[in-house]
């Protein structure tokens, strides 16, 4: 599986992947997904929001099921596990359940959500958030890409009927518990010497849109006072981020720039700047992007600028099922149990009232979102295994 998967959205140039919603990419990923289910047997679904569903047994007749899963696409020149190797290990997972020839007594699902990073449409987990009710379809439809593309006209593109586009609560009905598996994305499995460990929690965060407006002028005849810079307030307020996070023991990104008109001499009139922002506590969040807008707005003044600072996603605090995550934890023979502070499809359902774990698989470079992020396969297959253990205990 791992080989079907490893060239498709690969940038030859860094090595990183590029799979975004609605592209030829992701339609070869939701091929794959296609064949794999059909491979095994499995009764495949798209919900109303797009997300791909492989069941084993129906859900329909034989009560609500054990759903496991994550997501194909990635950040631009993202790493080939982030969202993968939860998909691929789920596929792993059954097929292990199958050779040891288990009965089900819940039927067991397979999903792979559409557009979890976001990465062309700016709002992350599109797919469970409409699926779930926690993004309006409308807003969903409207949102447009760099090139101004709107995710209807994409939809549209790829073949799927946007006017469709609604939260699905049949779906997720089928849901009775959702586990999944995914890279971890720190170093926490790494200091505990443990290959798998259980999530407890996703920290609050979200992303905001900073738009700074000065004035276009001429980079050599404009005097140093006479500027309206907002590269200049941009700037200030980037390093304020990164200030305002560290005293806190939170984290604050300005990922994401455009400029127009983008000429080496011209003074922009225009910054747009995305700030992805988390914190362990949603206090700590609120005061963090509140001082950094009044900072930002203090500094705007003093340049001749304005800047308009619009909320993208918000995510509130997700502490995962107690029971559930001890119950997995003992399943595994006492793994380790942390925090995370990246938002997952899981949190998404576990905020919809869905009982919800995660496992994590140990990644030795501790770095993800670039090509950097690993797994090694002996972990890889220890991830298999523990969440083979963590479905026959929840199914059978
Ligand atoms: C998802 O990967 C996130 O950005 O938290
Ligand atoms: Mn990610
Ligand atoms: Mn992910």
């Amino acid at each position: 599986m791992w080989t079907d998967l490893v060239d498709i959205g690969r940038s030859p140039t860094t090595g990183g992947y590029r799979r975004f919603a609605l592209t030829p990419e992701d339609g070869q990923l939701r091929e794959w997904f296609e064949q794999e289910a059909t491979r095994r047997g499995l009764d495949l679904t798209v919900d109303r929001a797009g997300n791909q569903w492989a069941w084993w047994g129906n859900p329909d007749f034989d009560g609500p099921g054990i759903a496991t899963g994550s997501h194909l696409d990635s950040v631009p020149d993202g790493g080939a596990f982030d969202g993968p190797l939860g998909v691929v290990s789920a596929f792993a997972a059954l097929d292990l359940l199958v050779l040891q020839g288990i009965t089900l007594s819940r039927p067991i699902g397979i999903a792979c959500f559409s557009d979890e990073e976001g990465s062309r449409f700016g709002v992350a987990c599109s797919g469970s958030r409409v699926l779930t009710g926690a993004l309006d379809p409308d807003r969903a439809r409207a949102l447009t890409d760099q090139d101004g593309m709107s995710y209807a006209d994409a939809m549209a593109w790829a073949g799927r009927a946007p006017h469709l586009l609604a939260p699905d609560p049949e779906a997720l009905a089928r849901v009775d518990t959702f586990v999944e598996l995914h890279v971890e994305q720190g170093r926490g499995l790494i200091e505990c010497k443990a290959p798998v460990g259980v999530a407890s929690e996703i920290w609050p965060h979200g992303r905001w849109r900073f738009s700074f407006t000065g004035r276009a002028d001429h980079a050599g005849t404009t005097r140093m006072s006479d500027r309206a810079d907002p590269m200049l307030t941009f700037a200030v307020t980037a390093l304020a981020a990164n200030k305002q996070a560290r005293s806190r023991e939170a984290r604050a990104t300005f990922g994401r720039v455009t400029l127009a008109p983008n000429g080496t001499n011209a003074i922009p009139s225009q910054v747009t700047a995305w700030l992805d922002a988390r914190a362990e506590a949603p206090d700590t969040l609120d005061a963090l992007v509140t001082e950094l807008c009044r900072q930002a707005t203090e500094r705007a003044e003093r340049d001749g600028t304005t800047v308009e600072v619009t909320v993208e996603s918000s995510t509130g605090l997700v502490s995962f099922d107690v029971p559930l995550r001890d119950r997995l934890a003992a399943v595994l023979g006492g793994a380790p149990v942390l925090p995370t502070a990246a938002g997952h499809d899981a949190g998404v359902l576990s905020t919809a009232g869905i009982r919800t774990a995660m496992l994590f698989v140990r990644n030795p470079t501790g770095i993800s979102h670039s090509p950097e992020e690993h797994a090694e396969l002996g972990d890889c297959a220890a991830g298999v295994r523990a969440l083979a253990d963590v479905l026959r205990d929840l199914a059978t």
